[in-house]
């Protein structure tokens, strides 16, 4: 083909700026590897052994071919991508930039499932339906999210970014944003990035019930103090210099029970 073919073939299937994303999205998935796992030692290494990457750049061209609505090409090239890297992707699925599924295998990604960017899956996860459900009835997993080995995650729900699902859980129900969810069903551990039951208490500020009575004793000594000088003027002087001296010692004590505060 003469390199003006070349370049009018590549336009005409760029009409819509599909081929460009595509390409684009394949460079992130590279990267991603490179990033995220600490094996990958070469760029030579990381085309050649990683059969998550193998399957998302087949899947790309699958999804390529069923944007162009041709039919039966994108469903061979799924399953020729099936027979090749154990990973099952229907080329409908949307699947944002800089996706990374850790050693492959054994890894299903139903019809209407949509990806976020950056997303991250282990071996043996299902993005499936229940069943039960017709139109939309895969998972959508937002930006940053992380599916860990043989988890489940079923239905139309939704799991917020840069959520977590531990391995082996089963999700049936919508994750909020930063969470964690673990174990079957699926339960939440950490709560936008707070663990769930551990209690919310402030440690530098603990109620003191020792130095709050402590607090009303010497309130109502003062006040007990102020009303004899009333009652007995000749003994002003006095009660004021022994004031002076109690404030001095009572405010080294809370200065010890407040943590300096007072
Ligand atoms: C869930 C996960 C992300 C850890 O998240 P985390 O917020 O740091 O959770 P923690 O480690 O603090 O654990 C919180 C609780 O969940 C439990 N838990 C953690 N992972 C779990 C899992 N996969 N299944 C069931 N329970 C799990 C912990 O035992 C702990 O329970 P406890 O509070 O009763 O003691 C991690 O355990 C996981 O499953 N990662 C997937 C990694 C993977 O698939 N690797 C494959 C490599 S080949």
């Amino acid at each position: 083909m003469s390199a003006a073919g070349a370049a009018g073939a590549y336009i005409w299937l760029n009409r819509g700026g599909d081929l460009h994303r595509t390409f684009r999205s394949v460079r992130r998935d590279v990267a991603a590897i490179r990033e995220r796992d600490p094996a990958a030692a070469s760029l030579l290494e990381t085309l050649t052994c990683y059969s998550g990457l193998h399957a998302i750049m087949l899947h790309r061209m699958a999804h390529f071919l069923y944007q162009q609505k041709l039919p039966v090409a994108p469903r061979l090239v799924s399953q020729f991508n099936r027979f090749l890297t154990g990973i099952e992707i229907h080329p409908a699925a949307t699947i944002g930039e800089g996706f990374f599924i850790d050693h492959g295998a054994g890894v299903v990604i139903g019809e209407t499932t949509e990806v976020g960017d950056n997303v991250t899956l282990y071996q043996g996860v299902t993005l499936g339906g229940t069943g039960k459900e017709t139109g939309k009835r895969h998972p959508t997993l937002e930006d940053g999210v992380t599916v860990g080995a043989g988890a489940k995650v079923l239905g139309a729900v939704v799991i917020g970014e840069n959520a977590k699902v531990g391995a082996g859980s089963i999700v049936i129900h919508d994750v909020p944003a930063d969470s964690t969810v673990v174990g079957n069903p699926g339960r939440p551990v950490r709560e936008r990035g707070r663990k769930v039951g551990a209690a919310d208490i402030d440690w530098t500020h603990l109620p003191d019930p020792v130095a709050d009575a402590m607090e009303s004793l010497v309130r109502r000594v003062v006040e007990l103090e102020n009303e004899f000088k009333d009652a007995f003027p000749e003994k002003r002087e006095e009660i004021e210099k022994a004031q002076v001296e109690g404030e001095r010692v009572i405010e080294k004590v809370f200065d010890y029970y407040h943590g300096q505060e007072k």
